[in-house]
């Protein structure tokens, strides 16, 4: 089973990291635009493989796709980073040019392949990748609710004061600091409502931290977070290749569900062996309804940009 990953910046080389450390393929390869830095990071994780031992062979090039041939799936992340105070959105256009050639470029070599977005913004770049490649909709996915589910189980694990492995919740709506909807009402601790544990106060603190749960990496790290991203989408591809059939939030093609269509925006998925098995239909609330289209509203507008692009 085969892995590209495009882009060895710190996202894609923890993915690569974390595929090969727990077997999750036995070939990736790291693309990157920039001579010899994938060669030098597929370098270094392979030679961990003698002390960690594992057996997933990672190499390393410098913009040569023939190397991607056949890959099962395929994840962007290149693109340029968020620096501090730097929103996901203005990175749009400077993302979006990238990240068509990429897909494009990929798809000749893989046509079969899953495509993961991780580049930001991620819903746009979700929608820029499907429309650009015309590729099937259950392809093409967004990764940004597995990861901000993670960050929301770690905030909730934290005010709970408890294992992160009792925690259950997710994250649906845009991966942006205002329009991700993390659901406390869904969360859950071994099977309650997280709601009989914590107070309405603490709850909304939790959601709040989530929400800019990557803005706050960013201030710390000077630029964006990798290990999470990294692991989000090394669970993502695991559920892919394995067809393991996780429910995992994902940003994903819409045609009528949540009451939306032609937009990508994270929603629980089966993620399988073809990508997107089905899209889940949560009982929203009318708040939660409610949030979930104002989301798409701004991801909408997002959106809009791209019109030049795909023309
Ligand atoms: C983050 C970036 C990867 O949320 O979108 O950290």
């Amino acid at each position: 089973m085969k892995v590209t990953i495009i882009g060895a910046g710190n996202v894609g080389a923890s993915c690569a990291d974390i595929i090969s450390y727990r077997e999750i393929a036995s070939e990736v390869v790291l693309l990157d635009r920039k001579p010899g830095l994938a060669e030098g990071k597929a370098m270094d994780i392979m030679q961990c493989a003698a002390t960690t031992g594992f057996s997933t062979r990672v190499i390393g090039v410098t913009d040569d796709y023939t190397q991607t041939a056949n890959s099962d799936v395929v994840v962007i992340t290149s693109g340029v980073p968020r620096k501090p105070g730097m929103t996901r959105e203005e990175l749009i256009g400077i993302n979006a040019d990238i990240v068509k050639s990429v897909a494009e470029n990929l798809l000749k070599h893989s046509p079969k392949a899953v495509l993961v977005v991780v580049s930001n913004p991620m819903d746009t770049m979700t929608y820029l990748a499907l429309k650009a490649t015309k590729m099937p909709k259950n392809r093409v996915i967004g990764m940004g609710g597995a990861l901000d589910s993670s960050r929301f189980k770690y905030f909730l694990s934290k005010a709970l004061d408890k294992p992160i492995g009792d925690v259950q919740g997710m994250v649906i709506g845009g991966h942006g600091d205002t329009t991700m909807i993390p659901l406390t009402r869904l969360a859950s601790y071994v099977g309650n409502p997280v709601a009989d544990f914590l107070s309405e106060e603490s709850l909304q603190a939790v959601a709040a931290d989530t929400m800019v749960g990557g803005a706050t990496l960013t201030g710390l790290l000077g630029t964006s977070a990798w290990y999470a991203p990294g692991a989000s989408v090394a669970f993502l591809v695991d559920s892919i290749l394995h067809d393991r059939r996780r429910m995992i939030p994902c940003s994903v093609m819409l045609d009528g569900q949540y009451g939306q269509s032609d937009i990508c925006l994270g929603v629980p998925c089966i993620i399988g062996k073809n990508g997107i098995e089905e899209i889940v239909k949560l009982d929203l609330n009318k708040s939660e309804q409610d949030k979930f289209d104002k989301s798409a509203e701004a991801i909408r507008t997002m959106n809009l940009d791209l019109r030049n692009i795909l023309e």
